[in-house]
């Protein structure tokens, strides 16, 4: 039954990172590493969550030590159009922690120093901040955000069991190692940046309708990203911030965000309030799936954390209400934060099966089976590739499901109280069209370029693969650049899209340089391959060679140092399938979780966690499994660890530390047993891959609840479930 043995694997693997070593020793240069003879920008924050900002004395701070520039509503440039951000273009104040002013000064401390004498006068206005309180208020989204299918009444009276029960999910922020970091220099119009960033395009694009300039005057590079989760997807005010201190200043100016600035001014995950309602046959077939969910947003701009989204799709049900409802509050701005909607939305709907799961006394993996998707129920398209039953089944054996207790509190080992659960993984496939340039070089290496970025998930590792692929040579011998907004253009390192849209162009640009290598060598009289037809030509390490003779061959440098010893160029751009619209292409999982509840304190354990994934041709056994157990422990921080607190009165988010918002260590996390099925989908992708940067978080959070409720009897429904809730 192991899929895996029937397919292919692909071709060529590099067994460790491309850039492992320059990580390891730190040649490898992040954004704020570049350039050591820069002033120094510092973002000052309000410290009211609603009004407007009257005045701000500047004469104190303006003649400490080191300072270069002070900018603030009152004095900054106007800018051209802008995005959803707080760039001092007026006075008013949406949040507490806004962007208000910027201190340019030679030093770091200088600038921090300076800052904390300017005196800020405000008018102040009534907040709106504490969501429960403000529930009541909760409107429809302009846009979107619900659909119905089939006869929701009809269904309902036709159940014989229901459940309805409300979840709950905080709002978290964005805390990459590396937190988004700009140096910037002005050259007359043209602007050159090096920005922590998940899009180096976007970035360009936005820093061009900012200051008005073309989008070739602006220049961006990236060459490694200390992790980009989604809050590097979006363009924030910093790095506009960064190059309009540059210009006022008239020099570099490096702006780094302090740990704390990360809590606010670039985004976070908004809470969920999610209602329930699932109805079901005694059977276990599902009869109506009803997901009401809602979320702040900030008065800046409308984002929606879409958790009720994924009900759409997972499971086939007679009928089907979704919807999304919102709490206006003077918050920072919502924004996509690893698997949006999914992570959320996988919290409330897989507890809430494994709560119909319990009351129908039907195992939670049978249910689950009794309403698989075969297609996809929002329009009945067939999936390009879904082997969903593979990982239930894979992933159960390996976790050895068939030892749970269903009666909960049974499982005793000790004090301590034993208990599994499992949920159900899922994440969207999607692509975007990217260009790349390949070449074959005179010292007998090549060269892969494109323009986009690495966050650290293996993307310089993956393009080395699909260039030497489709070469047939060592990955390597290949030399990958990107992160560089002069190289061809590909698209965002996000919604887990990126493998999928920049191998499939490396490899038609390799496909196009062996072409052009190949015209070269038949118009050649000193070639053995003269008077050949290009098409019948292949290269194999090194060589290039006649495929209905292979003997027949000539190397590779040789025929580039005889005909100009210059580099042999193809480009590529690679388009998404004409045919798209005509089926649904989505990764699925399963994962399963065992956890250990003190009898006494309550405090939990996860003690492992297993998970079987269908995303695909697995194009990395090293990188990919490292993305999936990334994702796997930021789901047992959203189960037990990870929640922004913020002050009801000021608006603030007051566990801006990692002293205080909790996330997990060495120590928390347990053995993580991952497995891909590695079965290619084709249709979506020549490469057969699909996204794998986000599935990893989802359904783990809601594993990790069930086995606390299998474990203890105690169903808790508001995260993270920390040990308080167990008493
Ligand atoms: Mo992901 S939330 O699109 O970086």
């Amino acid at each position: 039954m192991n899929a895996t043995h029937d397919h292919q694997q692909s071709a060529q693997q590099l067994d460790h990172r491309y850039e492992a070593r320059l990580k390891v020793t730190g040649t490898a240069k992040y954004a704020a590493e570049f350039q050591n003879d820069v002033a120094h920008g510092y973002i000052v924050q309000s410290t009211i969550p609603a009004g407007t900002i009257t005045s701000i004395d500047q004469a104190a701070a303006a003649k400490a030590s080191g300072v270069l520039a002070i900018i603030t509503p009152f004095n900054a440039p106007k800018l051209g159009e802008l995005g959803n951000v707080n760039v001092l273009q007026n006075t008013t104040v949406l949040y507490n922690g806004q962007p208000i002013a910027v201190v340019v000064a030679r030093s770091l401390l200088e600038a921090q120093q300076a800052a904390k004498l300017l005196r800020i006068e405000y008018k102040q206005q009534p907040a709106k901040i504490d969501f429960n309180a403000l529930a009541d208020e909760a409107r429809p989204p302009k846009r979107g955000g619900s659909s119905r299918r089939g006869d929701p009444e009809a269904s309902l009276a036709k159940a014989t069991t229901v459940i309805e029960q409300t979840y709950s999910t905080p709002i978290q922020n964005h805390n990459p190692m590396e937190p988004h970091a700009t140096i910037a220099t002005w050259d007359g119009d043209k602007l050159h940046v090096f920005d922590a960033t998940q899009g180096i395009t976007g970035v360009k694009q936005a820093l061009a309708r900012a200051f008005s300039i073309p989008q070739d005057n602006v220049h961006v590079q990236c060459p490694y990203t200390g992790g980009g989760f989604g809050c590097k997807g979006y363009v924030w005010s910093n790095t506009i911030l960064a190059a309009m201190a540059a210009k006022v200043a008239q020099r570099p100016v490096k702006l780094v965000l302090g740990r704390e600035q990360m809590f606010g001014p670039v985004g976070s995950r908004p809470n969920t309030l999610q209602h329930i309602k699932l109805a079901a046959s005694a059977d276990g077939k599902l009869l109506l799936q009803q997901h009401d969910s809602t979320c702040y947003v900030s008065f800046i701009s409308e984002w929606i954390e879409s958790a009720a989204n994924p009900t759409t799709l997972l499971y086939d049900s007679e009928s089907l209400i979704v919807s999304h409802r919102v709490v206006d509050l003077n918050l920072g701005m919502g924004t996509w934060q690893r698997a949006p909607g999914e992570a959320t939305g996988s919290v409330g709907f897989e507890i809430a099966l494994d709560e119909l799961a319990e009351k129908l006394n039907i195992d939670p993996i049978q249910l689950r089976l009794i309403n698989y998707a075969e297609k996809d129920p929002r329009q009945g398209h067939p999936w390009s590739s879904k082997h969903l039953r593979e990982c239930y089944t894979q992933a159960a054996e390996r976790f050895g499901w068939s030892k749970r207790t269903p009666q909960p509190g049974q499982h005793r080992e000790g004090n301590k109280l034993i208990g599994y659960g499992m949920a159900t993984a899922n994440y969207g496939a999607s692509r975007s069209p990217s260009s790349a340039v390949v070449r074959f070089l005179p010292n007998g290496r090549v060269f892969a370029g494109i323009g986009t970025q690495d966050l650290g998930t293996g993307t310089y590792t993956i393009l080395a693969q699909a260039a030497a692929n489709a070469l047939s040579m060592d990955p390597n011998l290949v030399d990958v650049q990107l992160g560089d907004s002069a190289l061809p253009r590909s698209g965002g390192s996000g919604g887990s899209t990126t493998a999928a849209s920049v191998c499939p162009a490396v490899h038609d640009a390799a496909i196009q340089a062996k072409l052009k290598l190949a015209q070269l060598a038949v118009a050649d009289a000193a070639s053995p391959l003269h008077g050949s037809n290009p098409e019948d030509l292949d290269t194999r390490s090194g060589q290039l060679f006649l495929k209905s003779s292979p003997d027949r061959s000539e190397n590779i440098t040789t025929l580039i140092a005889r005909n100009g010893n210059n580099p042999v160029e193809g480009t590529a751009t690679s388009e998404l399938p004409k045919d798209r619209d005509t089926f649904s292409s989505h990764s699925w999982g399963a994962i399963f979780a065992e956890v250990a509840v003190d009898a006494d304190t309550r405090m939990v354990k996860v003690r492992r966690l297993v998970g079987t994934y269908d995303i695909g041709t697995l194009i990395n056994q090293k990188t990919g499994t490292n993305q999936l157990i990334g994702g796997v422990v930021w789901g047992i921080s959203m189960a037990l660890h990870e929640e922004a607190v913020i002050d009801p009165i000021h608006g603030r988010t007051v566990n801006e530390s990692f002293a205080e918002y909790h996330v997990p260590v060495n120590a928390d996390v347990p053995e993580i047993d991952i497995t891909c099925l590695n079965i290619p989908d084709y249709k979506f992708n020549p490469l057969g891959s699909r996204g794998i940067g986000e599935i990893g978080i989802t359904g783990t959070a809601a594993a990790i609840g069930n086995a606390i409720y299998n474990a203890t009897g105690k169903r808790v429904r508001n995260f993270p479930i920390t040990l308080d809730k167990l008493m």
